[in-house]
C-alpha cells in the first residue's frame, strides 16, 4: 500500500530500504492514546468552525474510539510502510469511513500533530515523575523520627568532618528531590503550550480555532509562532535535563549507600529483597540495585547528550532529524521512573547499623571544629584557635585517643591554661552535635523544626 503522505507528485514507489530506515512506528506506537485524543479534539474543533459537519465529527469520533480499542488490544497491525502511529490511526480511520476520514487532517500537519502528542505524553510522564519523587521524599522523611538518636559522620573529601544527626542526611536528600520537583513543575509550564494548528510551518488559511483544541486538550495556552513551534524540541531537552538531575541525585545517593553497606563503613543494611548473591562466593549479599541505579543514571545523561547534539545544527523549521528525539526521550523517562520506583522501598526498608556506627563514631576527631569554636567563644582569634586545636588533635593522635580522653592537665598545658574542665561540655560527638545552633545546621532543635516543616509540606 502506498503511504498516505505520498501525493500524486510521486511517480515512483518508495524503496523498501527507505521504509525500514525511516519508520518510527516501532517506537512511537506508544503515543497512540495521545494521538487519538488529539485527533478527537481536532475534529471537534473542525466541526465547531464549520469545516466538517456534526455527523462527520460524530462518525470520526466513534471510529477513533473503535481504533483506540483495537490498539488497546494490540489488534491493529503495525506496518513500516505507514511510517508512524499518526498515519496508522489516520489510515485505519479512512479504511473505516472513507471520505469522512480523509477530512481529519484538514488544517493539520504531522509536524504539529507529533509535537502535540509528545507534549501530552511528556506532561503525563512529568506528573508521574513528580509523584514518584514525592514517594521517595516521604520515605526519607518517615525515617527521621526513628533515626533521630543516631549520629553519623558528615564527610568532606570523603574524610570524616563533623558529626550530624542521621535525619540531617535524610533531610539533605529531601531538599535535593524538592529542587527536582520544582524543576519538573517549571518545565511542565513550557511543555503545556499547544502547538496544534500551526500546521506544517506557517499556519493555515483555513478558519480554525486553535484555542478551542488547546482548551479541550488541557493545555494552558497556544504557542505563538508557527515557525518556532514547528522546530521546537526545547521541552523534550528540558525535561530530559530535569531527569538527568534526578538521575545524578539518585546516583550519588546510590554510591553513598553502596559505600555505607561495605564492611569498611558498616553503617547500613540494604533490604535483602533488593540485593543479589554470588554464584561462587556463598557469603555475598551485593547491593546490585544501587549499582544499577548508579549505572542507569548514565543512560539518562547520555540521552540528554544525544538530544543536545540532535538539535544543535537544525535550521528552521521541522527537519526529519526530529523523529530521532523519541528513543532517547522514552528511555530517559522509563529509566528514571524505574530508578525512582526502586529507590523508595530501599530507603524505607534499610536499617542503620547503630552498634557498628556508635563503635567508631569517636574516631576521626569530628568534635575538633566544635572545640575550636568553643575557644573562639572564649575570645581567641579564629586562626589562633585553629592552630591550637590542630596541635591538640596532633597530641591526641599520638596517644591514639579521642579529644575527650585527653587529660585536662594536658589540654590546659597545650593551651597555656585557657582550657579548663568545662570544655567537656562540647567534647565527644554527642556534645558536639548538641552545641550546634545556626539555621540549617544539624542542631537537634533545628533538625526537629525541619522535620516538622517537611511533614507539613509532604503529608498535608
Ligand atoms: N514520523 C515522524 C516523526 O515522528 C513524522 C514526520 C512528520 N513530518 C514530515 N514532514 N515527514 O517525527
Amino acid at each position: 500500500m502506498a503511504s498516505p503522505s505520498r501525493s500524486g507528485v510521486f511517480a515512483e514507489a518508495t524503496d523498501q530500504r527507505l521504509e525500514a530506515y525511516a519508520e518510527s512506528i516501532s517506537f512511537d506506537s506508544r503515543l497512540y492514546e495521545q494521538d487519538i485524543r488529539g485527533s478527537i479534539a481536532h475534529a471537534d474543533m473542525l466541526q465547531s468552525v464549520g469545516l466538517i459537519s456534526e455527523t462527520e465529527f460524530t462518525q470520526i469520533r466513534e471510529q477513533l474510539e473503535v481504533i483506540r480499542g483495537r490498539l488497546d488490544r494490540g489488534e491493529l497491525p503495525l506496518r513500516f510502510e505507514l511510517e508512524d502511529i499518526h498515519m496508522h490511526v489516520e489510515q485505519a480511520l479512512i479504511d473505516a469511513t472513507g471520505d469522512v476520514g480523509r477530512k481529519l487532517h484538514t488544517a493539520r500537519s504531522r509536524n504539529d500533530q507529533v509535537s502535540t502528542d509528545v507534549r501530552m505524553w511528556v506532561r503525563e510522564s512529568l506528573d508521574q515523575i513528580d509523584a514518584l519523587l514525592l514517594d521517595l521524599q516521604r520515605a526519607f522523611l518517615s525515617r527521621c523520627d526513628a533515626d533521630f538518636d543516631v549520629i553519623l559522620p558528615a564527610y568532606t573529601h570523603l574524610q570524616r568532618a563533623q558529626p550530624v544527626l542521621a535525619p540531617h542526611y535524610w533531610l539533605a536528600y529531601i531538599e535535593k528531590f524538592q529542587r527536582d520537583r520544582e524543576r519538573v513543575a517549571d518545565c511542565r509550564k513550557r511543555v503545556n503550550q499547544c502547538p496544534l494548528g500551526i500546521a506544517a510551518v506557517a499556519g493555515t488559511t483555513l478558519p480554525i480555532d486553535r484555542r478551542h483544541t488547546a482548551q479541550s486538550l488541557g493545555f494552558e495556552g497556544i504557542t505563538a509562532n508557527s515557525l518556532d513551534t514547528s522546530s521546537d524540541r526545547d521541552f523534550v531537552l528540558e525535561s530530559t535535563f530535569v531527569l538527568s538531575m534526578i538521575a545524578s541525585h539518585l546516583s550519588g545517593w546510590a554510591e553513598e549507600w553502596i559505600l555505607w553497606s561495605t564492611v569498611e563503613f558498616d553503617f547500613i543494611q540494604i533490604p535483602q529483597q533488593f540485593c543479589t548473591g554470588s554464584s561462587i562466593m556463598p557469603q555475598k549479599v551485593n547491593p546490585d540495585t544501587l549499582e544499577l541505579t548508579r549505572g542507569k543514571s548514565a543512560r539518562v545523561m547520555g540521552s540528554l547528550q544525544t538530544l543536545m547534539l540532535l538539535v544543535k545544527n537544525l535550521p528552521l523549521a521541522y527537519n526529519r532529524d526530529l523523529q530521532e528525539d523519541k528513543p532517547p526521550m522514552f528511555d530517559a523517562f522509563d529509566t528514571t521512573r524505574a530508578m525512582l520506583e526502586l529507590a523508595t522501598p530501599i530507603v524505607a526498608g534499610a536499617t542503620l547499623k547503630r552498634k557498628s556506627i556508635a563503635a567508631r563514631i569517636e574516631k576521626g576527631y569530628l568534635d575538633a571544629t566544635t572545640l575550636m569554636e568553643w575557644m573562639i567563644q572564649k575570645g581567641m582569634p579564629q586562626r589562633t584557635a585553629h592552630h591550637l586545636v590542630g596541635a591538640i588533635v596532633g597530641e591526641a593522635m599520638k596517644r591514639e585517643v579521642p579529644l575527650a580522653e585527653l587529660p585536662i592537665d594536658e589540654l590546659s598545658r597545650l593551651s597555656d591554661g585557657q582550657i579548663d574542665a568545662s570544655v567537656m561540655d562540647v567534647l565527644g560527638t554527642q556534645n558536639a552535635v548538641a552545641a550546634f545552633r545556626s539555621e540549617g545546621s544539624t542542631a537537634p532543635d533545628r533538625v526537629r523544626e525541619q522535620i516538622k516543616v517537611w511533614t507539613e509540606r509532604l503529608f498535608n
